[in-house]
């Protein structure tokens, strides 16, 4: 028999070398592997706290690290289970020396280790109990706070390109818009584009037919109400798209005009408040298809659509509310007026000032929401006595920001390893 052995390494340990995992990431190991018992198409590992995993061995097989499994060069898996010949399954497993686990498969007759930080990581027998990747998201009334979640972004720009440079003022501005769908970032340049720079710090912009950076001020022949300076209702923007914009970015150049407050709400807070007080209507809206649309003199958009969308587990994905881009509804004919008695117990609902968070926009000021989530309205503001209001605006994709924070996160997990000297 001829046992072939991972080429990659990553970690020393005092008893030897870690086994590389199958990604850039860093995993500590916080807790030992203590012994392993196997069956042919299980491994079960005890570990030195008294946690016992269990993991299969087809899923071992696949998510290992080695250059038959994993191509070094860029971490993307090259194996293809289905030309291995037989279900894998293990025919030795042991904890070696380094204290990684050392599994040999048949029929290959490879012998392959594991990482035990990136299998502790990875413990699908104890899903609850793995640390959340990222902040689920906390339902917030606007009644029930003073500002958005607000930070001092001076040196957002004088930062390190380094993906895993600690900033702590970054992470903290992801985690509350992941978690809370808004941030108020303050104290940054007023100079017109710079937005553009501030954006990339999370990830490249989502240009539309706006442009890359739209401005929102009154102009003469505008293309959008935004372009005015009417009162905006509640809305999300691009519900007109496919896939709406995850996140929009609303940064403050000029502003000194007699009112134009902005006022956000956290849409998801809305959609639960009308499960809770009128489930028939919160099951229409996530049912039936309303048209947006955004029929402008050269651009036509249009999207059909629920207005309230769950996710797999039953959680809210998204809200597209912006009656102002909504196109005539098309829907079988016994679902109109359902359809327009939910719509109107929403808009009620809207209208209630416990949602809303109100604040003034100051020179240097910058908003990062979630556009797929939280509405976002304004007074009409009063431009007549030479008064001026500038805000630059962008979107980015939720993608964008999660990517980020994870990598924040690898930042933290790569420093302890270091501490703890597994690196
Ligand atoms: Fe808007």
């Amino acid at each position: 028999m001829t046992l072939s052995t991972p080429a990659a390494t990553s970690a020393n340990t005092p008893g030897g070398t870690l086994p590389a995992t199958p990604d850039y990431d860093a995993w500590p190991v916080e807790v030992a592997i203590h012994n392993v018992s196997h069956t042919p198409h299980q491994v079960e590992v005890r570990w030195e706290d008294g946690r016992v995993s269990q993991y299969h061995s087809i899923w071992l097989r696949e998510n290992a690290a080695d250059d038959s499994t994993v191509n070094p060069a860029t971490r993307e898996r090259i194996l293809d289970l289905s030309r291995l010949g037989a279900w894998p399954t293990v025919s030795e497993a042991r904890l070696d020396d380094a204290g990684a686990l050392e599994i040999v498969f048949a029929p290959e007759q490879c012998r392959l280790r594991f990482h035990p930080g990136w299998l502790r990581a990875h413990d699908y027998t104890h899903l609850a109990e793995l640390d959340a990747p990222l902040p689920p998201a906390t339902l917030w009334k606007g009644s029930e706070r003073d500002a958005p979640t607000t930070l001092d972004a001076r040196d957002w720009l004088d930062t390190d390109d380094d993906p895993l440079a600690p900033d702590a003022c970054l992470e903290s501005a992801l985690e509350a818009v992941i978690g809370e769908g808004l941030v108020r970032l303050r104290n940054l340049p007023t100079e017109p584009g710079s937005l553009d720079a501030i954006a990339r710090r999370i990830g490249p912009p989502r240009a539309t037919n706006f442009g890359t950076l739209f401005d929102v001020r009154a102009k003469p022949d505008p293309d959008s109400n935004a372009y005015t300076s009417i009162a905006l209702p509640p809305h999300v923007d691009l519900p007109t798209r496919e896939y709406q914009p995850g996140l929009q970015l609303l940064h403050c150049l000029e502003n000194d005009t007699v009112g134009g407050e902005a006022v956000m709400m956290d849409g998801f807070a809305v959609a639960e408040a009308l499960r809770e007080r009128h489930p028939e209507h919160f099951a229409t809206l996530t049912r039936v298809r309303w048209c947006y649309a955004n029929t402008a003199r050269t651009t036509d958009h249009v999207w059909y659509a629920p207005m309230i969308k769950l996710d797999d587990d039953g959680n809210f994905d998204e809200v597209r509310i912006a009656d102002f881009l909504r196109g005539p509804l098309m829907p079988p004919f016994e679902d109109v007026e359902p359809a327009y008695a939910a719509l109107m117990a929403l808009q009620r609902l809207l209208r209630e000032p416990e949602f809303a968070l109100r604040f003034t926009y100051t020179p240097g000021d910058l908003v990062i929401f979630d556009n797929r989530r939280l509405l976002h309205a304004r007074d009409a503001f009063d431009v007549g006595q030479g008064g001026r209001r500038w805000l630059q605006g962008c979107y980015l994709e939720r993608d964008e920001a999660r990517s980020r924070l994870r990598m924040l996160r690898r930042a933290h997990r790569k420093q302890r390893v270091e501490v703890l000297g597994q690196g």
